[in-house]
């Protein structure tokens, strides 16, 4: 935490985490919370605590009989203003894990500013609490040191990002949050407009078309620390309201956007968080072919190998059924290697240890998981329940692909290629952690890229498009919208870090014909497209410069610089799993008057509904008809 400052206020010479042995016998007032308060004959302690750190004042009885009755009535989280001298610790009593552990401070005079009740929370303790006390009462929750440094490395982070886009051109531009459907692939929060009966604005599900405009309106280099909105199931890294680091140029090509954000990426670490390894620079590139046959997903976290191979050619010719049908089939068999993982175990702990990763392969919805573990010496035995089904070549072609050496376990996979695909993607990260291989510390960066630019919605039976409806294909496979969209990779970019996807962008469509072939693509009839996004195609009409850029997930960065395991440790006030604010109570029911004025009319389940919770009393219960909202 900064330390010194050179500001001060009313009551506050310096901050509590300011003095120094330097200062003994300056005369100073310090003010903030009570963090500890330890009474010792005619001597009270109390730890005074800010943002800045912990300051230790001495309560003497005998010099000081007014400021020692104020530290007597003090509890925990009291507030107070404290006069007094530093004073260097006597020897013995320093405390060098505080920073300001040399010296104390005795007090002359102590004010009581604010009492306090007994926090529902141990504010000095890191955590503790169920997630639902530690969000209803944040304020208190913020108060503690892990997350007050959370809010500084977010706000160095972002000055920082905000400092070397200035120096390099860029404009911060705010874009409205009252708009139209913005579509990322989520659901829309929508807004009844009172002046316009029926009808909604969409809050931004991110600032996409507005930065589009925005080069066509000639701004060339635009950024934002953008809110987005999005109504999607939150699990994982994500929350309903999250922040963007949103970036949009002009006359540029992939390269362009990529080499921009890996330096700008890179300078953030080492500014903010120095202590963090970046595990390759630069950053490498990895297609997403090959991030789905090796890592299983479009996230890969390359801190450790683990890596799915392709032995189909082997294990098609052994004797093992499975294998043999499903490698004939078209059906991939993988194999992954862990590291020394069998060393030192006996059949009874093998077959024990195997049967338990089996049955997580099954929870992914996989048939089985085969193994074999090599033995630690030349002499020793291959184990596992396959091994008789593979002749000694087909082992040792094996272990050659595998790079496999004595005592590795060699897991083997096989199925329809997106269930392979699952399971190399859930037993990865499992089996890193058991192994050991996981290192808090690193960051590794990836850029993902040449997605497809579609994928086939079974369900929808159309194509949806891989990043959204703006992104260009790549050049050479602009022949593909037609012939075989499928096959078609687009310009995307996706930017990877520990298996987080942690920023996004693509090089767009400027052109108003090639936009028009993508929307009837993704199951948009003209009529729709033209209601929806017409301003946009309008727009390329009246000279579009060629332009791409990117959006960063903000918190995700920021969860990765401050090695924070959640998003929500370095949000002020995030939401809960359910979209809950539990400290206001938001969601909460709206006035009837309200829902009159914006034409709105629950329907009878919902009225039902609150009336269960006991959130509205005496409404008249409507009939049930129709649709939900209307009027
Ligand atoms: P995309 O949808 O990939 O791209 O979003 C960019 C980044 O935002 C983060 N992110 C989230 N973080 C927290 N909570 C969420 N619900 C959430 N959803 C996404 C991710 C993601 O990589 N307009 C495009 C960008 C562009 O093309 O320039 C966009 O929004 O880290
Ligand atoms: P079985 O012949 O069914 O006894 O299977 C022998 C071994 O092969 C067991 O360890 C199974 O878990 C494994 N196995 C079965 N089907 C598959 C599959 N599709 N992929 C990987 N391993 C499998």
């Amino acid at each position: 935490m900064t330390a010194e400052n050179n500001w001060s206020s009313a009551e506050k010479s310096h901050t509590c985490g300011a003095l120094r042995l330097h200062h003994a016998g300056e005369r100073v007032r310090l003010a903030g919370w009570v963090h500890r308060r330890r009474a010792q004959g005619g001597l009270i302690f109390l730890d005074l605590r800010d943002r800045w750190g912990i300051t230790q004042v001495v309560a003497d009885k005998e010099l000081a009989a007014e400021a020692h009755a104020a530290a007597q009535e003090s509890r925990p989280e009291y507030v107070l203003a404290v006069g007094g001298t530093v004073r260097q610790r006597p020897a013995g009593t320093e405390n060098e894990d505080l920073a300001t552990g040399a010296v104390d401070v005795v007090a002359e005079e102590i004010q009581i500013l604010n009492a306090a009740r007994t926090p529902p929370l141990y504010i000095t303790r890191e955590v503790g609490e169920d997630e639902g006390l530690r969000m209803k009462y944040r304020y208190l929750d913020l108060r503690r040191a892990r997350l007050q440094r959370n809010l500084e490395i977010r706000h160095r982070a972002i000055k920082f990002i905000r400092d070397y886009l200035s120096e390099r051109g860029f404009l911060e531009i705010e874009t409205p949050i009252l708009f139209k459907t913005t579509p990322e692939g989520a659901r829309d929060f929508l807004v009844p407009s009172r002046m316009q009966a029926g009808k909604f604005y969409a809050l931004p599900q991110s600032p996409q078309q507005l930065k589009q405009l925005l080069m066509v309106a000639g701004v060339e280099r635009y950024f934002q620390i953008a809110r987005c909105f999005r109504d999607e199931d939150l699990r994982g890294q994500r929350q309903p309201e999250f922040t963007q680091l949103d970036l949009e140029i002009s006359f540029v090509q992939r390269e362009d956007v990529m080499s921009l954000n890996e330096a700008l990426m890179l300078a953030l670490v080492a500014a903010v968080a120095p202590e963090r390894k970046v595990q390759q620079q630069p950053i490498p590139r990895m297609r997403y072919a090959e991030a789905m046959e090796r890592y299983g997903t479009d996230r890969p976290d390359v801190r450790y190998d683990l890596c799915a191979e392709d032995i189909s050619d082997i294990a098609g010719k052994s004797g093992f059924r499975v294998f043999v049908e499903n490698a004939a089939a078209g059906k991939p068999v993988k194999c992954i290697r862990a590291p020394a993982m069998a060393a030192q175990m006996s059949g009874t702990l093998l077959r024990k240890v195997t049967a338990e990763w089996e049955e997580q392969v099954r929870a992914v919805g996989g048939k089985g998981l085969a193994w074999l573990a090599l033995p630690e010496e030349e002499s020793g035995e291959i184990r596992g329940p396959i091994g008789k089904f593979f002749t000694v070549e087909q082992k040792l072609a094996l272990f050659d692909r595998m790079k496999a050496a004595p005592g590795d376990l060699l897991f083997l996979i096989s199925d329809e290629r997106e269930v392979v695909q699952r399971i190399v993607d859930a037993l990865r990260p499992q089996l890193a952690a058991q192994l050991g291989l996981i290192d808090e510390d690193t960051l590794a960066f990836v850029w993902v890229i040449d997605f497809p630019q579609f994928h086939w919605d079974e369900e929808t039976q159309r194509w949806e498009p891989s990043q959204h409806m703006f992104t260009m294909p790549l050049p050479e496979d602009l022949p593909l919208l037609r012939s075989d969209p499928g096959a078609a990779r687009g310009s995307q970019y996706d930017l990877v870090c520990n298996g987080h996807e942690v920023a996004g962008g693509s090089i767009r469509i400027h052109d108003r014909a090639l936009q028009e072939e993508i929307f009837p693509l993704i199951g948009l009839t003209m009529e729709e497209a033209n209601q929806q996004f017409g301003h946009m195609v309008e727009a390329f009409e009246y000279g579009a410069p060629p332009h791409g850029g990117i959006a960063w997930g903000l918190d995700r960065v920021v969860a990765l610089l401050a090695g924070e395991p959640n998003i929500r440790e370095v949000i002020a006030f995030p939401k809960t799993q359910t979209g809950s604010d539990l400290m206001a109570s938001a969601p909460s029911p709206a006035q009837e008057e309200q829902l009159k004025e914006l034409h709105i009319r629950l329907s009878a389940a919902a009225e039902r509904e609150l009336q269960r919770e006991g959130a509205v009393d005496g409404r008249q219960p409507i009939e049930e008809a129709g649709s939900g909202a209307g009027h």
